[in-house]
């Protein structure tokens, strides 16, 4: 939840309640904000007036390294990192220093992202929206409460974009997760969106169950 939050002059939130277990889209145009929203969510950046709030406990007062384990994001450019697939699916657990995943579950991974690749393919050689894909499942892998995807299929045909944010909408139900995600494609936040923010110049003009 956002009370009176600002960051610079880029963003002015009065009011803005996120629901649990929702699908929520941010939309908007180029430079609206919609980027500066979901980094401040996760605290990338911090809000310089105002409090954000997660299960009631202000952002400020959750240690960032735990925050951002449950509230993880998927950059808009998201890295991809010198190796495998398997690599590059592995880094983020790796990094957290928890359990990895078994090759098995990793192919059925990329099954779900409608990757049809062998995991130790070199990643470097994957297509622009194959490597969004990757990012994304190594996002899904770190099994984190809430999703925040800055453009996750912005990269993708349409045909390909339908069948990833059914997929993710569908996983979000099953496993009680919360999505917010960043979208210029307001067709897929009308047919996804339990919720709908609409942000122009930094103000919220719109918001559908908001
Ligand atoms: N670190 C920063 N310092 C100063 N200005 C910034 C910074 N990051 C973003 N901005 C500015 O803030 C505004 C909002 O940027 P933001 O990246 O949130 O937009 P966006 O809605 O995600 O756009 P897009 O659809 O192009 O990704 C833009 O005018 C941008 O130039
Ligand atoms: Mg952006």
């Amino acid at each position: 939840m956002f009370k009176e939050v600002k960051y610079k002059d880029i963003l002015n939130i009065k009011h803005l309640s996120i629901k649990k277990n929702n699908i929520t889209c941010i939309v908007g145009e180029s430079g609206s904000g919609k980027t500066t929203l979901l980094r401040l969510l996760n605290r990338l950046i911090s809000h310089d007036h105002g409090e954000i709030f997660y299960h009631d406990q202000p952002l400020s007062q959750i240690d960032p390294v735990k925050l951002r384990r449950a509230v993880t994001m998927l950059p808009q450019t998201p890295a991809t990192f010198s190796g495998s697939i398997k690599d590059n699916l592995l880094i983020g657990l790796e990094f957290a220093e928890r359990p990895l995943a078994s090759d098995n579950e990793l192919y059925e991974l990329l099954k779900r992202v409608k990757l049809n690749k062998e995991l130790d393919q070199d990643a470097a050689k994957l297509s622009g929206g194959e490597k969004q894909r990757v990012a994304l499942a190594r996002v899904v892998l770190m099994n984190p409460e809430v999703l925040l995807l800055d453009e996750p299929s912005s990269a993708l045909d349409e045909d390909t974009e339908h069948i990833i944010i059914e997929e993710l909408v569908n996983y979000t139900r099953k496993r009680g997760k919360t999505l917010i995600m960043a979208t210029h494609s307001k067709k897929v936040a009308s047919q996804f969106s339990d919720q709908m923010i609409e942000i122009k110049d930094g103000k919220i003009i719109n918001g559908k169950g908001v």
